[in-house]
């Protein structure tokens, strides 16, 4: 891996006692820069080394699959040099217990891998069997205030959806615990939606402070590199409700279930009265959202789906949607079916994923305590 294509970048104030909430890059420069790594993916895909992750609270459904998934496969494809984190430690910040976690993490795997995911070159790993990605976070709160973490749009975020509940430590300190996932492995890109940017910022920041702090004694060569938000092409699935679309408000589809549960939880989605089928996302959200469901699913223009359903009414489109979506997951389906009947196999791709993780950790954390003269 060598250096990424270099453009300017606005740099904001990163004096961390001026206490600079402000990302240093607005979003408008962010997809700038995204859109140019993308064109230079193609040519280069060795200069870059990309982090994704997925929190296990529950199964992985057909908005992981069109929002995320689906890319990681395709960079993988190019020859992205590619770290897939399962979030474990994640999954306790806004809950009182782990809950199905074993189910799920092996769920996941299964899903990965039936999706395209390569084991051998994409390293599946699980946050809390790599200790040295988990020790970063110390010198890296030691590189924000508090009143930054309680600035993080995302943290707000997260809170709100947590209905009063008090917001946990972990909770407060996630985007830096994120920056470790992102910066162990020294990822220079990191795919994600608009929504995720703050937390590119947050590790841009803490790159750079290490830097200065600890990191002087070569400024060639900064422990960390700054990464890049890769920023997804890819629209927003809604739920079969027309809400966001959420594990807890039932309104999903699993990529493990069947083609009979599909057909079922698409016949109960909301449509509306009017039997002329559009592509009208602000007008009529739901409607459209199966109308995209499908289109994604066959990789079609949702005009050009919608046009060919033309008056055939709610009926019609959540035929033409089931059919799609289940044409497409069939295959994955039967995979994935395989794949989780033999549980061996799924926690060898992550035993053998966490150790080459760990590796790299070690090999981490050695920079970092050699930066900060912490080698006895
Ligand atoms: N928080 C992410 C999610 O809920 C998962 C995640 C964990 C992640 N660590 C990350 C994403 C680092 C990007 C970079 O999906």
């Amino acid at each position: 891996m060598s250096t990424a294509p270099h453009i300017e970048s606005t740099s904001g104030n990163d004096d961390l006692d001026g206490g600079s909430p402000e990302p240093d890059r607005s979003l408008q420069a962010s997809q700038l820069r995204s859109d140019v790594i993308e064109a230079d993916l193609k040519v280069n895909p060795g200069k870059y080394r990309i982090l994704t992750g997925d929190r296990p609270t529950g199964k992985l459904h057909i908005g992981h699959y069109f929002g995320s998934i689906s890319n990681r496969v395709r960079l993988q494809n190019l020859g992205v040099e590619s770290m897939l984190v399962i979030a474990d430690y994640q999954v306790i910040y806004d809950r009182d217990g782990v809950g199905n976690l074993q189910e799920n993490v092996l769920s996941g795997v299964a899903d990965y891998l039936a999706s395209g995911i390569d084991p051998s070159r994409t390293t599946i790993f699980t946050h809390s069997s790599i200790p040295a990605l988990n020790q970063l976070l110390l010198p890296f709160l030691s590189l924000v205030t508090e009143s930054e973490l309680h600035r993080n749009p995302t943290v707000k975020d997260e809170l709100e959806h947590t209905q009063g509940r008090a917001m946990s430590g972990l909770m407060l300190t996630f985007p830096v615990h994120q920056a470790a996932d992102i910066l162990f492995c020294k990822a220079n890109l990191v795919p994600v939606g608009k929504d995720q940017l703050p937390h590119i910022e947050v590790t841009r920041l803490i790159a750079r402070r290490f830097d200065e702090r600890y990191g002087r004694a070569d400024p060639a060569h900064p422990v960390f590199p700054a990464p890049d938000a890769l920023l997804s092409a890819a629209p927003l699935i809604l739920g079969l409700d027309g809400t966001k679309m959420s594990k807890s408000r039932h309104n999903t589809i699993e990529i493990s279930m069947s083609a009979d549960e599909t057909a079922k939880l698409i016949k109960k989605a909301k449509t509306d009265a009017d039997r002329h089928i559009t592509y009208d996302p602000q007008n009529r959200p739901e409607v459209s959202n199966l109308v995209l469901l499908a289109a994604l699913a066959r990789g079609e223009e949702p005009e050009a789906v919608a046009e060919q359903i033309g008056d055939g009414g709610g009926g019609g489109l959540k035929k033409t949607c089931t059919e799609a979506v289940n044409e497409l997951f069939a295959p994955i389906r039967a995979r994935r079916a395989e794949l989780a009947g033999d549980e061996g196999y799924l926690r060898q791709v992550l035993r053998e994923g966490n150790e080459r993780a760990n590796e790299v950790a070690d090999a981490t954390l050695h920079d970092v305590r050699t930066a900060m003269s912490m080698i006895y």
